[in-house]
Order: structure tokens, then C-alpha cells, then sequence
């Protein structure tokens, strides 16, 4: 048996138990998966394994010399990192609030990496000469998919897991790297916040993709926005391999895409529980006051009735991923914006997945190339590409119901 067949035959079996064991079976907002072991496990995972990407980061990017020499806290935030208050001391934080922590000094940004405060980033501090020394750094799942609610200061504050960090702008930190050359640099600086393209070292093609949330998956069996694979596993396999650089295998002979990182598996062992981590957390319910109620229940008629929406998005999660994926001919988002190349014709299934619509209230821009700003927006677009022939009031109301999800 080869090795990628044993890895993925292993995750399999795996699988089969936690969705067995998992299961509510009806994918309800608030039907949380009931491991709480496997679930802890997993955001254990989620915020702080790197599955040995150090290995891409630090030895072949050399991010840790970037970082020691340029980044500070000032610097760290204006390129949408995240630091998590709570992993702080109080001394720090009090400091913090009095104004008497140096934020233009890369000391500081290595002394909150040897607290584990700098949300999806792993720093491996040494001392060296009685001065706290950054060895090597890696990333987490929790770089692009955790921000914080700003509760300290901006940037700074609690986790909030699965929350899509639209402020980061990971195409601009890679781009500091002094081992890439000068074209490869260029298209990372070319994506902006709230981007990446998770396909762009493979296929070499450029055009970036929105950071999508990992929350509102249970009971979806299709994941990414073309649907690629039938799990989250799937795909977390996909990006710890593939684009964290972690020390593991993936494989899809539908892409050809094949890759192996190191001669150890730090990867399959961990998305069992990664994935049910993932499939616990359920989308934000929009605060209060924020839409106008009677509006959206007259929106909601809109949505079901002149403007077609839940002839695709339908059911719990406002999606028929489960039943089929869309011809890009079908979807409003395409052509891409710039003369970009189209997402589906590089992914696995050639297909748009409908997107799940709980909590869109919290993650503009829309549409998986983000060409959409606002709700108003996707309305608009809606109505003329589809020639809905939806009046102002409708659209209106509209927006107010997909602001209730
Ligand atoms: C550098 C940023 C980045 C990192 C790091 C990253 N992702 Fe993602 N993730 C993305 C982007 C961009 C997509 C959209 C890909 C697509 O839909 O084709 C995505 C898609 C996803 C999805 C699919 C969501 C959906 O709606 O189906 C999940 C789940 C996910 N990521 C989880 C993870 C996990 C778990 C990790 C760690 C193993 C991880 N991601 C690491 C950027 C990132
Ligand atoms: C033919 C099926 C179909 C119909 C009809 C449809 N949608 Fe969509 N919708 C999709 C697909 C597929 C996507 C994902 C497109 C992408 O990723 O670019 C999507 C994306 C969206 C998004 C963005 C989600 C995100 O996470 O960025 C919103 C909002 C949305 N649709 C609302 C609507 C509304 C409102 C209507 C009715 C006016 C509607 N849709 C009609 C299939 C459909």
C-alpha cells in the first residue's frame, strides 16, 4: 500500500468515526457537535499547531530574521495581525493600557511571541547571550481564519475562532521575504487584505480568493467555494500541506496536484479532531438593532418568491451544496474582476459551490473574489445579471433579511 493511500484510508476510518459519533444529523444553528474532547483537541490545533511548517517559514522564507529585524507591534498590526489579550500577563496588559510598552521595537513583537499572543503565528524563542532570541517561526489555521473583537484596542483583544481575518494581508507579509524573486513578490503584494490564493505556488496563475470564515459548516458536505471535497479534512489537508508548507502528504489526481513535505506525517493524525473543532463552531447571530425586522420578513418573501435566491440557496445553511454544484454560466460573480483567470476552471470540480448565507452579515466583501462590497451590492448584481427586474423597496428589503441571517 502506498503511503498517501494508507494516510488517506487512515483519515477515512477516522472520519467515519467522529461523523458517526458526531452527528445530529439535522445541521441546525445551535446543533453543535457533541465531543467535547475531540472539540478541545482541535482548537488546540486550530490556534496553535503548525504541523511543522517552520520548515517553509523559517528555513526556506526566512521569516524569523524578517520579523526580528523589521516587525514591530506597530508594523505586526498594520499588516492585520491579531494579538490575543488574553494570552497576556496582567503586568503587560497594564503596561499596555499606560502607554509603557515600546510598539516601534521588533523586541516587543518577539517578547509577545514567547507568550503565544500573536494570533496564528509560532515563534520559537531562544535565549542566545542573555537576550530572548526568535529561532523559527511557523503558522497556524488561526492566522487566516481567527481575528479578535477589539476589546483592548484594535487588534487587540479575545480570539474569535473562524471568524475570517479580512484585515490580514498574508500576500504583503510573504511578500517580505528576502528569498523570493522579485516577480513571485510582486503578484503577492498584487492581492491586498482579506486575501489569498490558494492556488497561486501551484498553478502559478494569480487571482486571489477572499479568506472565507470556517464557521456555518455542520451539515454542509461540500467545502470551498468550488466544492472541492466532500469534508473540511479534505481541504485542511490541502492547505496545512500544500500552502502552510506542514510536514505531510496530500494528493487529488483530479488536479494533479501532489505533494509531499519532509518523511514524517504531522498532518492526518490531527484532522479528525481539527475538523470537528471546525464543525462546532456556528455563525455569528447578528447583534442587536442591526436590521430592521418588518423589513426583513418582507425581504424574506423577496428572497423566496421575485428574487429566486432559494432556488439555490435553500434549507438550514441556505445552500444546495449538498444536492449540487453551478456551471460558473450560473454564478453572478464571474467573469473575475481585472482580466483574472476563473477560480473554478483552477479547482477540482470546475464548479461553484452556492455559499452558505448564516451570518454574511459579519464577512464583506462577497462572493468568493470579493467583487461585491456591500449586501446592496450583491443585490444589485443580482438583479441585472439575472434581469430580476426587483424595485427599490424589494431590493431594500432584501438586503434587510440577508442582514438577519
Ligand atoms: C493564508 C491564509 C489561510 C490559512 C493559513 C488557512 N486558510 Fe483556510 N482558507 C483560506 C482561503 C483563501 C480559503 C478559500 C479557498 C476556496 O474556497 O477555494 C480557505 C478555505 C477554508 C475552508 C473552506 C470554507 C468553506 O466555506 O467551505 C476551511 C474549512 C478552511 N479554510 C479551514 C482552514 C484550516 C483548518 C486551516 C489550517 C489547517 C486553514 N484553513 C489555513 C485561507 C487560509
Ligand atoms: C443559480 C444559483 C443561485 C441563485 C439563484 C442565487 N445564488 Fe447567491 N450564490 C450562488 C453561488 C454559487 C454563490 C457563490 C459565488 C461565489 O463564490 O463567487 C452565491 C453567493 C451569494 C452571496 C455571497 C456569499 C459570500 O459568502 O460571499 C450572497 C450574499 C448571495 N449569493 C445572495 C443571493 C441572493 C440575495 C440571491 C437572490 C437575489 C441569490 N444569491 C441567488 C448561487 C446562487
Amino acid at each position: 500500500m502506498n503511503t498517501v493511500f494508507q494516510h488517506k484510508l487512515l483519515t477515512t476510518l477516522a472520519l467515519v468515526i467522529v461523523v458517526t459519533a458526531c452527528s445530529d444529523g439535522n445541521g441546525n444553528r445551535g446543533g453543535a457537535v457533541d465531543d467535547s474532547v475531540m472539540i478541545a483537541q482541535g482548537r488546540e490545533i486550530f490556534r496553535h499547531d503548525t504541523f511543522g511548517d517552520e520548515a517553509f517559514w523559517s528555513d526556506t522564507l526566512r521569516m524569523h530574521e524578517v520579523i526580528a529585524n523589521a516587525v514591530d507591534p506597530v508594523t505586526a498590526l498594520s499588516v492585520g495581525l491579531k494579538v490575543d489579550v488574553e494570552a497576556l500577563p496582567e503586568e503587560l496588559v497594564a503596561d499596555l493600557a499606560d502607554g509603557k510598552v515600546e510598539l516601534e521595537n521588533p523586541a516587543t513583537t518577539i517578547a509577545l511571541l514567547k507568550l503565544d499572543a500573536v494570533v496564528g503565528l509560532k515563534g520559537t524563542v531562544a535565549t542566545v547571550g542573555g537576550v530572548d532570541t526568535l529561532t523559527r517561526v511557523g503558522i497556524t489555521c488561526a492566522l487566516c481564519h481567527s481575528t479578535v473583537d477589539d476589546s483592548f484596542a484594535p487588534g487587540i483583544g479575545k480570539r474569535l475562532d473562524g471568524w475570517a481575518n479580512r484585515d490580514l494581508d498574508p500576500g504583503a507579509i510573504i511578500a517580505l521575504s528576502p528569498a523570493l524573486p522579485a516577480q513571485t513578490r510582486a503578484v503577492y503584494k498584487s492581492w491586498g487584505p482579506g486575501k489569498y490564493d490558494a492556488r497561486f505556488n501551484l498553478d502559478g496563475l494569480n487571482g486571489a480568493h477572499v479568506i472565507p470564515p470556517a464557521y456555518g459548516l455542520h451539515g454542509i458536505d461540500r467545502i470551498t467555494s468550488t466544492g472541492d471535497g466532500d469534508d473540511i479534512a479534505y481541504w485542511n489537508r490541502y492547505v496545512a500541506v500544500t500552502q502552510m508548507g506542514g510536514q505531510g502528504s496530500f494528493y487529488d489526481e483530479r488536479t494533479g496536484v501532489n505533494i509531499t513535505n519532509g518523511s514524517e506525517d504531522l498532518v492526518s493524525s490531527k484532522l479528525p479532531a481539527l475538523q470537528a473543532y471546525q464543525l462546532s463552531l456556528e455563525p455569528p447571530t447578528p447583534p442587536p438593532g442591526s436590521f430592521d425586522a418588518d423589513a426583513a420578513a418582507r425581504g424574506k418573501a423577496v428572497f423566496e418568491g421575485a428574487g429566486q435566491c432559494a432556488s439555490c440557496h435553500s434549507g438550514e445553511r441556505y445552500t444546495d451544496a449538498n444536492q449540487r454544484l453551478h456551471q460558473p454560466g450560473e454564478v453572478v460573480s464571474e467573469p473575475e474582476p481585472d482580466g483574472a483567470p476563473s477560480w473554478a476552471a483552477r479547482s477540482a470540480t470546475q464548479l461553484y459551490r452556492t455559499a452558505p448565507l448564516e451570518g454574511i452579515w459579519q464577512h464583506p466583501p462577497y462572493f468568493h473574489n470579493g467583487s461585491a462590497a456591500t449586501l446592496d451590492a450583491v443585490v444589485e448584481t443580482y438583479n441585472s445579471r439575472k434581469q430580476l427586474g426587483l424595485n427599490a423597496a424589494q431590493k431594500a428589503d432584501l438586503v434587510e433579511f440577508l442582514k438577519s441571517l
